[in-house]
């Protein structure tokens, strides 16, 4: 019996673990109910007298060193893993200063939308809204593109119903028609929304994107007033040195019908990539709404005239940010969220 005594003593002494659960069994083996220095124990109880003194005193040395060895070993394990921090909670530490909580960034698309409405709302112009989801009518028919008129395939459509044509709007032009059927003149209306177009995917095209529409209806508006209009919205947008360029377009919408240019922000007109050594960058286009479109939408175009511009949120927020590849508005890659600050 003494000799087990002092085999155990020495696997106490060389006794390494490397976790707390190790620490619990090798416990559980020796001072457990069943473990080996409580069945010495047992055993000494039929020792010879004449032994049990010495065998007495060895057993009781193992238990102690056993229990002292053991509760070290436990706590030393324990610190360690709460230093690498590898707690499961029960380790919490009240003291330790509290990461902050990040703030979210709003979406560069929100951001740009966002100031384009603030600066038209500056001049009076009020936000009007209208359904993704469209009739060919409001998309199309109202907006003086006859039926089966090649310009309707300028804007590829994802159709939901066939007959009466039912369809994801192409353009937020058709908020134009539902203002202009429920409002009188004057109109003076700034229309955001999303718009769907069957296009392949790709660094420059996105089956859904954005677009901004402005109209204007009143006594008397004409093709000055839209140039002025949007020169104080370029000036704002990119900054008191810009200037515009109108180049002549056709829209079926309106007649005469433009696309306007901002002198290039970058180079300062000078030429570089972003303008393609131009000078100048493509931002909206417009126009004086067709007197047809007027009619269509139950207005007097002998009594009144006006103006329409319809821009894509995200070309003008690639022209801002410098992002060349849509898809990366469409992602929420948070990474690429995150570095969004107004820059106006
Ligand atoms: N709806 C046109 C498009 O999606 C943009 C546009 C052009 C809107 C001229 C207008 C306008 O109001 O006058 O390409």
């Amino acid at each position: 019996m003494i000799a087990q005594i002092e085999a155990l003593q020495a696997e106490v002494e060389a006794f390494a673990p490397k976790t707390p659960a190790e620490v619990e069994a090798f416990r559980i083996r020796l001072l457990g109910k069943k473990g080996s220095i409580t069945a010495l124990f047992d055993a000494f109880k039929s020792a010879p007298v004449e032994e049990k003194r010495t065998l007495g005193q060895a057993l009781n040395r193992l238990k102690t060193t056993a229990a002292q060895r053991i509760e070290e070993l436990r706590t030393a394990l324990e610190e360690a893993a709460l230093a690498a921090g590898a707690g499961d909670g029960a380790e919490m530490d009240m003291t330790r200063p509290a990461t902050a909580e990040r703030v979210g960034t709003r979406h560069p698309i929100s951001l740009v939308r966002n100031r384009i409405l603030d600066i038209f709302g500056c001049i009076g112009f009020v936000p009007a809204d209208g359904p993704e989801i469209e009739d060919d009518w409001h998309v199309f028919t109202a907006l003086n593109f006859p039926p089966e008129h090649p310009a309707r395939d300028m804007q590829d459509t994802f159709f939901v119903e066939k007959d009466p044509d039912i369809l994801l709007r192409t353009h937020t032009s058709s908020i134009q028609v539902r203002v202009m059927q429920n409002q009188r003149p004057p109109i003076r209306v700034i229309c955001p929304g999303r718009v769907f177009r069957n296009e392949a995917i790709s660094y420059r095209a996105h089956c859904i994107f954005h677009q901004v529409e402005g109209l204007y209806i009143d006594r008397n508006v004409s093709f000055a007033d839209l140039k002025q209009t949007i020169l104080h919205f370029a000036k704002e947008m990119f900054g008191e040195k810009s200037e515009i360029r109108m180049r002549p377009s056709y829209f079926p919408f309106t007649e005469p019908s433009t696309e306007v240019d901002v002198s290039c922000n970058l180079c300062g007109g000078k030429g570089c990539a972003v303008c393609k050594h131009t000078g100048w960058l493509e931002i909206m286009g417009a126009g004086m709404v067709d007197p047809n479109v007027l009619e269509a939408c139950g207005i007097d175009s002998r009594e009144y005239s006006g103006f329409a511009f319809g821009m894509g949120v995200e070309r003008i927020a690639m022209l801002k940010y410098g992002v060349k590849d849509l898809r990366l508005y469409f992602e929420n890659d948070l990474r690429f969220l995150r570095q969004f600050t107004p820059v106006f």
